[in-house]
């Protein structure tokens, strides 16, 4: 399905998001021939540019995002008549009202009918400001005719107050049906495919509770540190950057109840119906099942990197973590006892998004401990990135005389079994956000209902700061392992 015709508004137009990955997956989308041949997109930023220098510089951008091989200059050049650009000073009325001068040019010259997509690409402190401006400008409105919507990256909000704040805030002027909250984890092509492999196969459904399930892994694990974002790390910390919006929608999309239907508001309710049946966290639970960390210095695949407090922007006496796990439980019929780990942090050992679901060990096991080698109840291995694959971890007979069971794995590997790699996880974002289809997007309540989860660790963590407990380049701290070994559990892989 190719959009109607439709003007793209990207604030934020010369950062980094907008030049890494924003303009190179509307491009692709282009050249698969996704987007109308109308489409066009109005940047803006403070930096003084014309039309000619924004097309040069996106080029540029585009060409580095999907190397020069990947950029067709046929198609290029007609992508790039659909781009303008102007000055904006977010605070400044005058540049909005030029700005909406120059929407209504384009959208006679480009038969985009109006409908416009506002993408806030800036920083979280100036969405509400943006909004405000945009609304008195007059440039939001949307009819029987014409369409608007907003898209809003994250973060959003920074605790619950500030959430609420924020979607009071857009509320003023946009319908929460035309309000898309950015969280690019959904766009990931083994996201969407957890809903997939759990319902769309018989065999896995009927196990997926208490009574078959032990336990659930969620890591998100990144070798990279804060890479040069130090400032806004320090505001953040792991919990708000990763674990309160991309770990939360993994494990929603694991733990919820089946939706009724495949509808953007079905697939929702059952999201934030789940984080209701989350049990709080009080001040035992953070002590007692919950871990933090940050990194000191170490070694990135063998080259030495300075520890968090020593990062450009960082307090040298931050007390901010760079890691946390967070043990999740449900009270509901389906989860009663089971624990969900969730852990996330910077400069970790490997790239790792993975969810690891291990099940019960089977009573009718006739195999001694003699006959088994390392053999680990049954586990299905989702793994998100990188190498996307499936994994069903299975006792099998070692070949030999002997009778000898051992773990076996039955995988699945996306990029051998599919054409090419999945496609980037902005490219579905951004085309449903043009379709209109809200499905992958976050809702306002799930949005709050996630920060009043979060916000007791936090408020808890706060009062003494972290302190480096884990080298850059390892699995976090030892305590992350204890905590799982004492309730006789291993992280899968370290
Ligand atoms: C962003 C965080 O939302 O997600 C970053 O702000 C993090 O700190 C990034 O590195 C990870 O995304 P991905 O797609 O590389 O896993």
């Amino acid at each position: 399905e190719i959009p109607e015709p439709c003007t793209m508004i990207l604030f934020g137009a010369s950062g980094d998001l907008s030049g890494r990955k924003l303009v190179p997956a509307l491009f692709r989308l282009f050249q698969e021939g996704l987007l109308p041949a109308e489409f066009t997109l109005v940047g803006t930023a403070l930096a003084p540019m014309g039309h000619e220098g924004f097309r040069s510089r996106m080029r540029t951008a585009v060409e580095q995002a999907l190397g020069a091989g990947g950029v067709d200059p046929a198609a290029w050049n007609a992508f790039a008549r659909g781009l303008y650009y102007v000055p904006l000073d977010i605070s400044s009325a005058g540049d909005y009202a030029r700005l909406g001068g120059l929407l209504e040019r384009v959208e006679v010259e480009r038969r985009t009918r109006g409908n416009r997509l506002f993408y806030l690409a800036v920083s979280p402190a100036l969405f509400g400001d943006v909004v405000d401006r945009l609304g008195e400008a007059g440039l939001t409105r949307s009819d029987a005719r014409r369409w608007s919507r907003i898209v809003v990256e994250k973060p959003f909000g920074t605790d619950l107050p500030s959430a609420r704040r924020l979607n009071t805030r857009l509320r003023r002027h946009f319908d929460e049906s035309r309000i898309y909250r950015m969280d690019h984890y959904l766009g990931k092509e083994m996201v969407q495919n957890l809903l997939v492999l759990r319902l769309a196969n018989g065999i896995f459904e009927p196990l997926w509770n208490r009574r078959h399930i032990d336990h659930v892994q969620v890591t998100c694990a990144e070798p990279l540190g804060v890479e040069g974002r130090g400032g806004y790390y320090e505001q953040a910390g792991v919990v708000r950057d990763m674990i309160q919006n991309h770990a939360f929608q993994v494990l929603s999309l694991i733990a919820m109840e089946p939706p009724a239907s495949l509808e953007p508001e079905a697939v929702r309710d059952e999201k934030v119906r789940l984080l209701e049946s989350a049990r709080p966290f009080t001040p035992e639970r953070i002590r007692a099942e919950c871990v933090r960390g940050q990194y000191g210095p170490g070694l990135i695949a063998g080259a030495p990197v300075s520890g968090y407090r020593q990062e450009p922007g960082v307090s040298p006496t931050s007390g901010v973590e760079t890691y946390a796990m967070l043990t999740m439980r449900f009270d509901n019929p389906r989860w009663a006892g089971v624990p969900f780990y969730v852990r996330s942090g910077k400069r970790m050992k490997e790239r790792l998004t993975e969810v690891v679901v291990q099940f019960k060990e089977g009573r009718e096991n006739l195999f001694g401990a003699g006959q088994r080698e390392r053999m680990s109840a049954n586990q299905l291995i989702i793994r998100i990135q990188p190498q996307e694959s499936v994994t069903l971890r299975v006792a099998m007979k070692a070949p030999g005389r002997a009778v000898r069971v051992r773990d076996m794995d039955m995988s699945c590997f996306y990029a051998a079994s599919h054409e090419g790699p999945p496609p980037e996880a902005y490219e579905r974002l951004l085309l449903d956000g043009m379709l209109g289809v809200s499905t992958l997007y976050t809702r306002e309540d799930m949005v709050e209902r996630a920060w009043e989860l979060v916000t007791p660790v936090l408020d808890a963590w706060s009062h003494t700061g972290a302190e480096p407990n884990y080298a850059a380049g390892t699995w976090g701290p030892a305590d992350a392992s204890r905590l799982l070994e004492r309730q006789g559990h291993a992280w899968n892989g370290a």
